[in-house]
């Protein structure tokens, strides 16, 4: 089956903080043919116009912009229903909030109310592609699994690995917490568009024999992810030097346990210094870039520049739920504002390439997704910068694709996007929201 979808097209071939101008590739008029999920022709539609009248099914969005999928390198899908939990910090918000709420997920059934509610929430926002915690219970990780599965989604996903320092309820230990996770491997791993993490939630909760075990799973297994937190607080970074005294760094426990390596994204990244950079770029390891949760939880401002000067990966995260959104638009709104902060200013180019492209990037997925390049899975976000007031009237005084593209960035929420395609397909049903279906 094909599908050809229209509109201002733009995606990125690397990154514009490097490449300038030559990263981005934009058609005003461009067309998307689609082939069983894969891009098959991506250029402007004077050229194209025949195989786009030629598809099966066709969508046409006249003034919008066409972007690959937002990626979303790290968020919680069961920390939903305590989005937006006052706290002075990390640790008490882990304590008060999110530890009681994750233990609700022994409930099968709460498990799969949530992560239907989440999958869909994502794609109300364009988001494509999220690599997921679960909670330490493997039903929550089958939850999210299969309805992630539903829809054909590229998604990654683990169970939470938790053996101390966390309540009874939600521990496993060493051993049961790597025999459930190889369970869940066997199970989804390869299975659709889906591929597992191994998740050890952070330092303080893993047992040194539960980080040996998770290393060895991760280095065992092809293609296996890795996820887990480092450096985003000053009272757990004080709790890990008191765990390993002798290590010359947090992230640096991490890498004696092997824990670091291609695939293994890590969150927040906020208190390194530059051996802590280099050495996730030497193990290519990925960092997640948080702006929203940092902010709420009084974390710390990433620095990007540092990070960029390193040369290690980087993508943006929502960190639901100590990030307050579900919207990249709305993240990268906060990225930009945190690295004005630091003395970096971004440009509009910059934090769409850090939601589409580098997201794909740190999750080692960009043979995969992320940009229109052909043979690519056709995974695609349609945002109207005409959906508000203010943005439609703002975007009038407008000279250039990259002021409309800041503006449509700054000003922009979930009311921007129209519709999201997996695999060519839109989800966004019954209604496809002032999209002209041509005949
Ligand atoms: N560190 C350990 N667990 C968590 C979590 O659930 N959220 C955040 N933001 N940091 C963490
Ligand atoms: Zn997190």
């Amino acid at each position: 089956m094909s599908v050809g979808i229209r509109g201002h097209l733009v995606h990125f071939h690397s990154d514009p903080s490097v490449g300038g101008s030559e990263s981005v590739q934009s058609f005003s008029d461009g067309v998307l043919v689609i082939e069983t999920g894969r891009i098959v022709a991506c250029g402007p539609y004077a050229i194209l116009g025949e195989r786009y009248r030629a598809c099966d099914e066709r969508y046409h969005y006249p003034e919008r912009f066409v972007f690959p999928g937002f990626v979303d390198t790290h968020t919680h899908f069961a920390q939903t229903d305590v989005i937006a939990s006052p706290s002075p910090s990390l640790l008490e918000w882990l304590e008060h909030y999110t530890f009681p709420e994750e233990a609700r997920f022994s409930d099968p059934v709460h498990g799969q109310a949530v992560a239907e509610f989440f999958i869909k929430e994502m794609l109300r926002q364009g988001t494509t592609t999220a690599s997921i915690f679960a909670t330490v219970h493997p039903e929550s990780c089958e939850a999210i699994f299969r309805a992630a599965d539903n829809r054909a989604m590229r998604m990654i996903a683990g169970k939470v690995l938790m053996d101390q320092n966390a309540p009874d309820p939600l521990r496993d230990t060493a051993e049961s917490g790597i025999e459930a996770s190889r369970a869940l491997i066997q199970r989804w791993h390869g299975r659709g568009r889906l591929r597992y993490s191994v998740t050890p939630r952070f330092i303080p909760t893993s047992s040194a024999r539960q980080l040996q075990l998770a290393a060895a799973l991760y280095h065992e297994i092809p293609d296996l992810h890795l996820q887990s937190h480092v450096a985003e607080n000053k009272d757990e970074i004080a709790w890990v030097k008191r765990l390993y005294p002798k290590s010359r760094s947090y992230l640096q426990v991490y890498q004696d346990f092997g824990l670091l390596g291609p695939r293994a994204t890590y969150a927040h990244c906020i208190w390194f210094d530059d051996d802590d950079r280099r050495l996730m770029a030497a193990t290519q390891t990925a960092a997640a870039f948080c702006p929203t949760s940092n902010l709420f939880l009084g974390s710390g401002l990433f620095d990007l520049a540092a990070t960029r000067s390193c040369g290690l990966a980087v993508g943006l995260a929502t960190d639901v739920g100590g990030g307050t959104s579900f919207s990249m638009l709305r993240t990268m709104q906060e990225a930009y504002k945190v690295a004005q902060l630091k003395g970096l200013t971004m440009t509009a180019e910059e934090c769409f390439y850090l939601a589409t492209l580098g997201g794909a990037r740190a999750l080692g997925l960009d043979a995969m997704i992320g940009s229109f390049d052909l043979g690519k899975e056709a995974d695609v976000v349609v945002i109207n910068p005409q959906a508000t007031a203010l943005c439609s009237r703002r975007i009038q005084s407008t000279k250039t694709l990259s002021e409309q593209l800041f503006v449509t960035m700054m000003l922009g929420d979930e009311r921007m996007i129209e519709q999201t395609h997996i695999l060519g397909r839109p989800m966004q049903t019954p209604e496809l929201k002032g999209a002209v279906r041509a005949d």
